[in-house]
């Protein structure tokens, strides 16, 4: 039976996981999205979640660059069957384990050993190093570095460019600002900005 993989986000994160599935030759059954405004993306019509028969065999990806917004999702919506998205030119080890739901870009790196949770986004040129441990909803921006074994908590957000040196823990539900370099561990909700990194604050949100 061929997989239906509907895209849910029409974002400009959807757009990039459409292109992904396009390169890999998989067919999009649908893209949906809740904003009645949104009627269509690259050249594909957008429909509602309500236009969908939710007991149809589907196969999904949450194309939601919002960590919060995609955990909740994913928590409405537990029974589907979530599938992954990997860019061709993305290099993945085979010693990498890859949760379902998650997304890797053009020109990352994933590298032996790194364990990487459910819809987790590691996006364009980011490098997740050896043994790394990313937990579920984390997103990790283009060109941010992870050495190797870094671990990040639920919901963290890796900024553009930001590095991390090895065997830093990251707690959960963070933000490291765009270009800090992260040298000791982090804690859980804190927001990390400059060189070396140091918090400005905390969320005190999920
Ligand atoms: C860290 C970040 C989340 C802070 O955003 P914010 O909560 O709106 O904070 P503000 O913009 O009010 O900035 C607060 C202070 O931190 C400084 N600051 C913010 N981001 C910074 C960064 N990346 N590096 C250094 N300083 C930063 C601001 O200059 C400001 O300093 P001031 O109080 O001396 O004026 C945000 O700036 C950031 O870097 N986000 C990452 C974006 C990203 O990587 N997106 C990828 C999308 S794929």
């Amino acid at each position: 039976m061929e997989n239906k993989v509907i895209v849910y986000g029409a974002s400009g994160h959807g757009k990039v996981i459409i292109d992904i599935l396009q390169k890999n030759n998989v067919s999009i059954h649908a893209v949906i999205d809740d904003n009645p405004n949104c009627e269509s993306i690259l050249g594909l019509k957008v429909h509602r979640p309500s236009d969908l028969d939710f007991s149809e065999k589907y196969q999904m990806i949450l194309s939601i660059g919002n960590n919060e917004i995609r955990k909740k999702l994913s928590l409405q919506l537990h029974q589907i069957d979530y599938t992954n998205a990997f860019h061709p030119k993305a290099i993945i080890s085979n010693h990498a384990v890859i949760n379902p739901g998650t997304v890797v870009m053009a020109g990352a790196i994933v590298n032996a050993g790194a364990v990487i949770g459910k819809h987790v986004i590691i996006n364009t040129s980011a490098i997740v190093e050896h043994d790394c441990v990313i937990s579920d909803f984390v997103h990790i921006s283009p060109n941010a570095s992870l050495a190797g074994g870094v671990q990040i908590g639920e919901g963290t957000q890796v900024g553009l460019g930001a590095s991390v040196i090895q065997n830093v823990k990251i707690g959960k539900w963070a933000v490291i600002g765009a270009g800090a370099v992260v040298i000791n561990d982090v804690p859980d909700f804190a927001v990390m900005v400059g060189i070396p990194a140091k918090s400005i604050k905390f969320h005190t949100n999920e």
